[in-house]
């Protein structure tokens, strides 16, 4: 499993942690950047890394941005993107296996750098669970192609 990771100047904090945890997991990794704490602007990067995944450069992501709100709220715009902001490890996983999230997203200046390692490892953990959740995925797909 290829993993991208994105972040913004105030997400840039997590990058160093988020890729520990996927290296600590034998996983691969993508780096879309940024690449230093200068200002640059979080839909750039959420549309540098759905691109990403709609090509299948990558299998799944993790955003990063101030608040991890902005960054999540930009990658939910284009087709097939269920990207969930997360602040807990629970949620991550619940995001894997209810929800069927192709990202995740995390606030440098909300989570802490063991916290966002701990949350990564719980939603990369975990798998999709189907069934009545697969029916529930499926309307969310039917509101995306009619609206
Ligand atoms: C940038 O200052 C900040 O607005 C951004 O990182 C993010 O928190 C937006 O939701």
């Amino acid at each position: 499993m290829r993993i991208g990771i994105g972040a913004d100047h105030g997400g840039f904090i997590l990058k160093k942690p988020v890729i520990e945890a996927i290296e600590e997991m034998n996983l691969e990794y993508k780096d879309y950047g940024t690449y230093s704490e200068e200002s640059c602007d979080y839909p750039d990067i959420a549309l540098k890394v759905t691109s990403a995944l709609k090509d299948k450069e990558i299998d799944k992501a993790v955003l990063l941005c101030g608040t991890g709100i902005g960054i999540c709220i930009a990658a939910n715009k284009v087709k097939g993107i269920r990207c969930a902001h997360v602040t807990d490890a629970f949620s991550a996983q619940m995001s894997a296996e209810h929800n069927d999230a192709n990202i995740i997203s995390m606030g440098g200046r909300i989570t802490s750098p063991e916290d966002a390692k701990e949350i990564v490892k719980a939603y990369l953990s975990a798998q999709f669970a189907g069934g009545r959740h697969q029916r529930r995925v499926d309307k969310i797909k039917q509101i995306e192609n009619n609206n």
